[in-house]
């Protein structure tokens, strides 16, 4: 019986094998690599040479709201609040996050209209609330403009849920209009900037600061386990919220804190991105280089952030180009299905701010020459 179950389990997984989506851990080498194109540290600061904090636990005991909330987080957030302007309140993830803050915030009768290409954590957050929800299509305001039009009036509170730069494509949503049509329709207005922070807006606060709409958007997640080079993550949002999120916020409430060590780590880096300026100009001075390049070779690039991706089509394709360009030295992972819609598998390349143009001016040649041989 037991085998029959295992044998369902086999089939499935030799399905994802024959259609090129199937998942296993690599075994990175660092000797093999000469550029990583995979990485979320986009600002590079793991090679830089920050003093680490000490004396700190490398233990939390217990949950924040026991015994865990130590003081570093007061210090943390305090930052924040000074940075952002408005009240905030540190999880574990930007996973815990955004599977955490909808499903405590929506409810039966609310509706939450999410972007088609919102990642899975959104989603996931999204299902677990009792709340109807609708996926719009992506950054298309007018799409959205209608689904309010005909439903607003038959729900309590709405969210309208967007990435404010796109995980997988590394495009932006018109977010000015967004707030326009959160304003219009009285809806709350939810940002994941995970992909924006640290690299968009003068101190790195995301793509909100670059436009100058901080306070317009009511519910503003951030995380630290990209640019950050750390784990945990964040909501900038009303004290009110925050009072709620502490009272009814699963993933905060029913899982150990992270440590204080890690707390006191992530204030340094917070501090330390605030100041990177320069690899912020650099950052996007050599993508846009990188996207020119690939463009003048009819290669289709999607997005206008240091995340380029290739759009390939076919899985397996995607799948043999990444390892012909490991081959090379080059890390950079195919994205398949489910992480992005059936047919549209891609290669993204994630440019950080320790490369330089030496770096990276073979790819775009290797690239194309590869696509046209296969
Ligand atoms: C848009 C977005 N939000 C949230 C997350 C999850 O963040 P974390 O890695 O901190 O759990 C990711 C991670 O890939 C992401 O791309």
């Amino acid at each position: 019986m037991m085998n029959d179950y295992l044998n369902k389990y086999k089939e499935e997984l030799d399905k994802l094998n024959e259609a090129g989506n199937l998942r296993s851990l690599k075994k990175i080498s660092p000797n093999d690599i000469k550029v990583n194109l995979s990485s979320n540290d986009y600002l590079g600061v793991s090679k830089k040479n920050i003093p680490r904090p000490k004396g700190n636990s490398f233990g939390s005991g217990s949950s924040r709201l026991l015994t865990g909330n130590f003081k570093e987080y007061d210090l943390l957030e305090n930052e924040l609040e000074n940075l952002y302007g408005r009240a905030s309140l540190f999880f574990n993830s930007g996973y815990h996050a955004n599977i955490g803050i909808l499903s405590a915030l929506a409810s039966k009768g609310d509706l939450v209209l999410c972007d088609k290409l919102n990642h899975a954590s959104i989603i996931d957050g999204i299902r677990l609330s009792s709340a109807d929800y609708i996926r719009f299509k992506h950054k298309d305001c007018n799409s959205l403009k209608q689904i309010l039009t005909e439903k607003r009036d038959k729900y309590d509170r709405v969210f309208i849920v967007s990435e404010s730069i796109f995980s997988m494509d590394g495009d932006e949503p018109n977010i000015n209009e967004l707030i326009e049509i959160k304003k219009k329709f009285n809806c709350f207005l939810y940002i994941d900037e995970a992909h924006a922070l640290g690299v968009r807006g003068e101190k790195g606060l995301g793509l909100a600061e670059e436009k100058n709409c901080i306070q317009e958007v009511d519910l503003l997640i951030g995380t630290f386990g990209k640019a950050m080079n750390s784990i945990g993550a964040f909501i900038i949002c009303d004290s009110i919220i925050k009072d709620y999120l502490i009272n009814k916020m699963r993933s905060l409430i029913f899982t150990t804190a992270l440590p204080p060590i890690v707390i006191s780590w992530n204030y340094i880096m917070l501090r330390t991105i605030v100041k990177m300026k320069m690899e912020r100009e650099h950052l996007i001075t050599l993508s846009n280089k990188l996207r020119k390049k690939l463009i003048e070779l009819d290669i289709k690039t999607n997005g206008n952030s240091n995340i380029i991706s290739i759009l390939i089509g076919d899985s397996q394709k995607c799948v043999n180009l990444a390892e012909y360009l490991h081959q090379k030295g080059y890390l950079t992972f195919p994205i398949r299905p489910p992480a992005v819609p059936k047919g549209s598998a891609r290669l993204r390349l994630s440019v950080c701010a320790q490369m330089d143009w030496e770096d990276v001016k073979d790819l775009p040649l290797l690239i194309k020459n590869y696509c046209n041989e296969n």
